[in-house]
């Protein structure tokens, strides 16, 4: 018998659900967008009926196009947009405010006044994580601060928090289980990451009741089953992790120094550290990337803020390029070895340099300088932020040896990626599967039901699609770096 694994995503602006064959490759999917919300500035909400009803009708509408595949799918694996924050009743399961999403700033000024008291320091050695709005802990503090009558329902025992994953499982299960994985809890600033357990001092800190909380159980786990009057069928949810740490697992980057880097609006790179936690020199994140049978296997994490977004803006606002795959021939004829650099930190800059005031900027021009350099130095910043994010993780002492695995929409530009693999001196490969998220997913409940029976089993069905070989000389590799690093000076205040 033929077995199945169904994933779903739920990420920031759509969700998907994809039923996958034993061998990893796509059966069926189906994917809706749902409305952002920005009620002020710096602000960004969803609303919590949105990512349930996507979720319940992707899920259903695979269900049905499934056809004979139906019977044999042995489990449900879920993968999410992280940090994002939502709170609810547990007797009515009303949300009490909308999910406050990861981009929102709005607790800034309260991760600023918390820095003050020199707490930064103490909440990094629990967590690996910094005092910033990204992630959930100040949200949750501003919705028991700011939502009428909501604190002391919290403090009678009757709300409930919950990530992403949390929430959805809650309601697939008909409101049975309240739980979440090790690799969400790690992106809430509540959990210690060595202890494995929610801190009381960070809930203290951050004034929140400890009975909101879910239960954290490893990666691949029972995390109850979905309720067939709810749902139309029983499954077991059996695999749960965030979507970068999802990735991570999909892309079989079990071993130390095996990282995943995906290259969507921004990039997201993470890698593989092993059982003991990396403390980054560089403000890297030290996260949990999975934790399967009590084990925890650790990670560092870094982003930057725009890659394919940098060739959006080079499209839509200044129209040197007419679609994005353009880039690549444009890069062809200007080649790898060329002097105009562009710094795209038009939000300001993120790992290692952590800029938040620091402006875009396209530096060492000359009269011969067009369109082609221009575009080309936009697909090489992707290649340049990257290597400043590995060196950052090698640098910290994470691994010796390096391999890089890519995923995302501009992962398919292969001048990019060879020159990514000549700029960091490291070989990068691309898998045949690229929907490595919700793979993950799918592999860790697939585990979990005996689907598969080891991490060696899934890196067996692994495979590349392309590897690119570093190719550039040294000398020259040192000279771009240089002057990488000179433009990035010019755009710091
Ligand atoms: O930390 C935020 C990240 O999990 C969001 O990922 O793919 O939904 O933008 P994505």
């Amino acid at each position: 018998m033929t077995d199945y694994l169904l994933a779903i995503d739920q990420g920031t602006t759509s969700t998907r659900t994809i039923l996958f064959n034993r061998g990893g490759l796509t059966e069926a999917s189906a994917q809706e967008e749902f409305e952002q919300h920005f009620p002020a500035d710096g602000w960004v909400e969803h609303n919590p009926e949105d990512l349930w009803r996507t979720t319940l009708s992707t899920l259903q509408s695979v269900l049905e196009s499934a056809g004979d595949k139906r019977s044999m799918i042995r489990a449900l694996g879920m993968t999410n947009q992280r940090e994002t924050t939502l709170v609810w009743d547990r007797q009515t399961g009303e949300p009490v405010y909308n999910a406050i999403v990861w981009q929102d700033r709005r607790t800034a000024r309260f991760c600023d006044d918390l820095r003050r008291r020199k707490v930064e320091g103490w909440v990094h050695e629990k967590t690996g994580l910094l005092l910033d709005p990204y992630f959930s802990a100040s949200k949750i503090r501003w919705i028991l601060d700011n939502v009428d009558g909501v604190r002391e329902r919290a403090q009678a025992g009757r709300l409930m928090f919950g990530t992403v994953d949390t929430y959805l499982i809650w309601k697939l299960t008909g409101g049975k289980r309240h739980v979440t994985d090790a690799s969400n809890a790690s992106r809430t600033l509540l959990f210690n990451i060595h202890t494995q357990q929610w801190d009381s001092a960070l809930l203290d800190l951050f004034d929140i009741p400890m009975s909101m909380m879910p239960t954290v159980l490893d990666s691949a786990s029972d995390f109850g089953t979905t309720d067939a009057d709810v749902v139309g069928a029983e499954l077991p949810i059996a695999g749960v992790a965030g979507d970068q740490q999802a990735a991570l697992f999909g892309q079989c980057c079990f071993d130390i120094g095996m990282t995943k880097s995906t290259y969507g609006t921004g990039c997201f790179m993470v890698m593989n550290t092993g059982v003991l936690p990396v403390n980054s020199r560089h403000r890297l994140l030290t996260t949990v990337g999975y934790r399967l049978n009590g084990q925890v296997t650790y990670a560092l994490e870094g982003s930057i803020f725009m890659a394919g977004a940098t060739l959006q803006w080079l499209r839509d606002q200044i129209g040197f390029v007419a679609k994005a795959a353009d880039s690549e021939a444009m890069a062809e004829r200007v080649g790898a070895d060329q002097h105009v650099y562009l710094v795209p930190a038009f939000t300001g800059l993120g790992a290692p340099h952590w800029d938040p005031n620091a402006r875009a900027a396209i530096v060492g021009m000359t009269r011969d300088t067009g369109i082609d350099h221009i575009v080309t130095a936009g697909l090489q910043s992707v290649g340049y932020q990257t290597a400043d994010l590995l060196g950052a993780m090698l640098d910290d002492g994470s691994a010796s040896e390096v391999e890089l695995r890519i995923d995302g929409g501009m992962a398919a530009n292969d001048w990019a990626m060879q020159f990514l693999s000549d700029v960091t001196d490291t070989r990068v490969t691309r898998p045949v599967i690229t929907e490595t998220t919700a793979l993950g997913a799918a592999m860790l409940a697939g585990l979990q039901v005996g689907v598969y029976q080891s991490t060696d089993e899934l890196s067996a069905l692994w495979q590349s699609e392309k590897r690119f070989e570093p190719a550039m000389d040294s000398e020259v590799r040192e000279r771009l770096l240089t002057g990488w690093r000179r433009a990035v000076k010019a755009t710091l205040p």
